[in-house]
Parts: C-alpha cells; structure tokens; sequence
C-alpha cells in the first residue's frame, strides 16, 4: 500500500516537471532555426574566404560554430527534461553574397529573427507556465542582445571604412569577436 503510494507520488512529481508538449514543439523549432543560423553563416564563411576576405570568412567560421554551440544546447535540454528531440533536415543556405556590407546587413536581419523567435518561446513558456523553461531560456535572450549588438558594431565599422578599404577591416575584424561561448576565450 506504501509502496503503491509512494509510486503514486512519485509519478505525479514527474508529471509535473515534465516539459510540456508546446514548449517540446517549439523547442524542437529552435533546433531547426539555430541548426540553419549555423549553416547560414558557414555558407558566408565559405563565399568570403573564397573572395579572399580571410579575416571576415574566420568571422564567420567562429560564428557558425557559436550557433551549431547553441542548437546543441537546446537538444541536450530537451533530452535532461525528458522531452523527444527531433533532429531536422537543414535548408540550404545561399551559395552567393552580393558584397560583405550586404551580407552583414543579411546577418542582423537574420538575428533580429532569431531574436524575436526566442521571444516567442518566453510566451508560450509562460502560457504553458513551464518556469523551468522560462528560466533556462533566459540565456538565449541575453544572447542575443550581444548578437544583435556586435552585428551593428560591424556594419557601424563597415560605414566608417567604406568599401575601399576593406584590406584593414578584413585584417581587424577578428579583433571585434567577444569570448566565445563555445571555446570561453577568443574567437
Ligand atoms: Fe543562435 Fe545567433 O542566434
């Protein structure tokens, strides 16, 4: 009868941490959305490198490893609560870019989706008042005020530079990389 009980208990304890079937689904989307920022940014990494922008490619190869960081995050959290992660089949990203300041321009555009995509998490965790989620997301939303942030602080520098000079930027622009969530240090 104890036993029955405690088992009784036990269950219901589970129940209620168990992550909600909405915020699994939309969890699961964020996989896709930071599974393909990675490849997005890998597919610019890649047309600069072979446009002879060295410094902008590494940029762009560190940030696409930030993302691949992110998207795993969220797997590994769906796994600890119990939830099913499903690993999607990534879009295919553009293979050309129409110059570094339009592809930067492409880059923020691109974060502000991201974040307003992660802000659509924060309300549906707090509808589905799933407070666990709520708290551990909070990361991605200071995330991405940096990401945002240093998007700008780059395309402020491309302004300033112009398009001629872009030997010195290309050169420089490693320099403006924070820690690395990925590596805790530069780039
Ligand atoms: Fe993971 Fe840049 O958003």
């Amino acid at each position: 009868m104890l036993n029955c009980l405690t088992a009784k208990l036990l269950n219901q304890k589970k129940l209620k941490f168990m992550l909600p079937k909405k915020v699994e689904k939309i969890l699961n989307e964020q996989i896709e959305k930071e599974g393909y920022s990675s490849h997005l940014y890998l597919a610019m990494a890649s047309w600069a490198e072979n446009s002879g922008f060295k410094g902008i490619a590494d940029w762009l190869y560190a940030q696409a490893e930030e993302e691949r960081f992110h998207m795993l995050k969220l797997v590994h959290y769906i796994n600890e609560r119990d939830g099913k992660t499903v690993i999607p089949v990534i879009k295919l990203p553009p293979a050309k870019y129409a110059g570094i300041k339009e592809m930067f321009n492409q880059v923020l555009e691109h974060e502000q989706y991201i974040t307003a995509s992660i802000n659509n998490i924060v309300g549906v965790c707090i509808d589905q008042k799933d407070f666990t989620t709520h708290n551990w997301i909070q990361w991605f939303v200071n995330e991405q005020i940096e990401e945002e942030a240093s998007s700008r602080e780059i395309i402020d520098k491309l302004n300033l530079v112009g398009t001629q000079n872009m030997y010195l930027f290309d050169r420089d622009i490693l320099g403006m990389r924070r820690p690395s969530a990925v590596t805790g240090g530069q780039a």
